[in-house]
């Protein structure tokens, strides 16, 4: 039997949420990140068979970790939290921490503390399947608002993004892709933008982002480079900048 590659299924929940799941088929084993509910997750894994051997959370939000405890009473299986969040989270099996891997079936998650939406945020690195689950902290074509962390680390937070390999998938919790298009096309007409009114890679994002959405397809997994030209808060040159832009969209 041929070794099947794993792959990573979106589950819609709330309004613009999304819930991974990603999928051994080899073993028929599951793994989900921030199940902000429980019922459409544990839907899933019985419609498909399939068991769950771990959860892992970026941050203490409600709508990523609402749903753990009723899933883990239902499916069994070991949370992973970032141990900052001890506080606000409570319950997990695994605080992690900068620089710590958490091994689980086939993958091995590197995680990486990018302070800024909140103070504990984390996000889970797949160097194998260059895949990111970002949590809250990068969106299409925008990222996390600040409501705990200092523009310095917003900034510095986005940095660390920038360095890992440009092939990188981002899956990122929103579907907020379409209205920061919006937020975009506002900006190429102001001075202090790093976006300029002729951005053809933003024509070219904004016209396949509008068909894919026109079919009801998620705009989730974001390419990290194609975000890398697009994106005007992975653009921002300086803190300064980046201020700038963040105060601007808040204020949307
Ligand atoms: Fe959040």
């Amino acid at each position: 039997m041929t070794n099947t590659r794993p792959r990573v299924e979106l589950i819609p929940i709330f309004e613009d949420n999304y819930v991974f799941c990603l999928i051994d088929d080899n073993n028929q084993e599951a793994f989900v990140i921030d199940p902000g509910e429980a019922a459409k997750t544990s839907q899933y894994l019985k419609d498909n068979g399939l068991k769950l051997k771990g959860v892992l959370l970026t941050h203490h939000h409600n709508d990523h970790v609402g749903g753990v405890r009723p899933l883990v009473s239902e499916h069994p299986a070991p949370i992973y939290a970032p141990l900052k969040n001890k506080t606000q989270i409570g319950h997990a099996d695994t605080w992690v921490t900068e620089g710590e891997t958490v091994r689980l079936g086939p993958f091995e998650f590197k995680v990486l503390e990018l302070p800024g939406h909140t103070l504990g945020h984390v996000a889970y690195w797949e160097p194998k399947m260059k895949w990111l689950f970002s949590g809250d902290v990068l969106f299409g074509l925008g990222c996390g608002r600040l409501f705990e962390g200092s523009y310095e680390q917003g900034y510095e937070s986005l940095q660390r993004i920038k360095k890992l390999p440009a092939d990188t998938l981002v899956y990122c919790t929103h579907e907020y892709t379409e209205a920061n298009l919006n937020f975009c096309n506002m900006l190429s007409n102001l001075d202090n933008s790093p976006i300029t009114g002729d951005n053809e890679d933003l024509e070219l994002y904004a016209n396949q982002l509008l068909s894919r959405r026109e079919m009801e397809l998620p705009s989730v997994p974001l390419k990290l480079s194609v975000e890398l030209r697009v994106n005007p808060f992975l653009l921002a040159k300086s803190v300064s900048q980046f201020t700038y832009l963040r105060d601007l969209r808040n204020k949307q």
